[in-house]
């Protein structure tokens, strides 16, 4: 689709897994009301798959934050748009794209508590364990990846290649 784009991780790979994730989920969650939360824009066609292997009822909140400029983290988590006041009481799972320094999950994960979440687990597509910089483990997760720059299944480059079906690494 794009000769910038090395495939990394095919469409049918990504799809197994994922049927694999949400029956775990299903079983983790049988007897509680979960709460799905998708962390937009980047875990938007994550969540969307995943939601469709999950067999219990599902209430699902998208919040949108922002932490990555171009290849780099900007150190800051920006919220835009709704406020927290849904997770109150809720057993919450957050969905994100990726687990890269750690810093967007465990602030969400943080402030979720403070809302006054019952629990909060997070679940990734991807987990980019060498660039961690605060303790933080996924609850669930799709993949381990390298040091590497991906796009494609939600993911991007300063706003493109979120609609590749697979997932890549870009060149340069
Ligand atoms: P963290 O706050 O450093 O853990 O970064 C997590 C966020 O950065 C993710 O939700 C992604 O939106 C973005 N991000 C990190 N690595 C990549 C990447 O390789 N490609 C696209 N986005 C990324
Ligand atoms: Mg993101």
């Amino acid at each position: 689709m794009d000769k910038n784009i090395t495939k990394l991780i095919t469409q049918s790979a990504i799809r197994n897994v994922v049927i694999g994730l949400g029956a775990t989920i299903t079983h983790d969650y049988r007897k509680r009301d979960l709460t799905v939360v998708c962390l937009l824009d980047g875990s938007l066609v994550f969540t969307a798959n995943l939601l469709l292997q999950i067999r219990i009822p599902v209430n699902l909140y998208s919040i949108k934050v922002s932490s990555y400029e171009g290849k780099e983290s900007s150190g800051v988590v920006k919220y835009d748009g709704r406020d927290l006041e849904f997770c109150k009481d809720k057993d919450i799972l957050l969905i994100d794209d990726i687990l890269d320094s750690g810093l967007t999950l465990s602030t969400v994960v943080n402030d979720v508590k403070n809302a006054g979440a019952v629990s909060v687990r997070t679940c990734v597509l991807l987990n980019k364990q060498i660039n961690r910089q605060i303790d933080i483990e996924p609850d669930y997760k799709a993949f381990d990846i390298e040091n590497e720059f991906v796009v494609g299944f939600g993911m991007d480059y300063n706003g493109l290649h979120r609609n590749l079906p697979y997932i890549g690494v870009l060149k340069g």
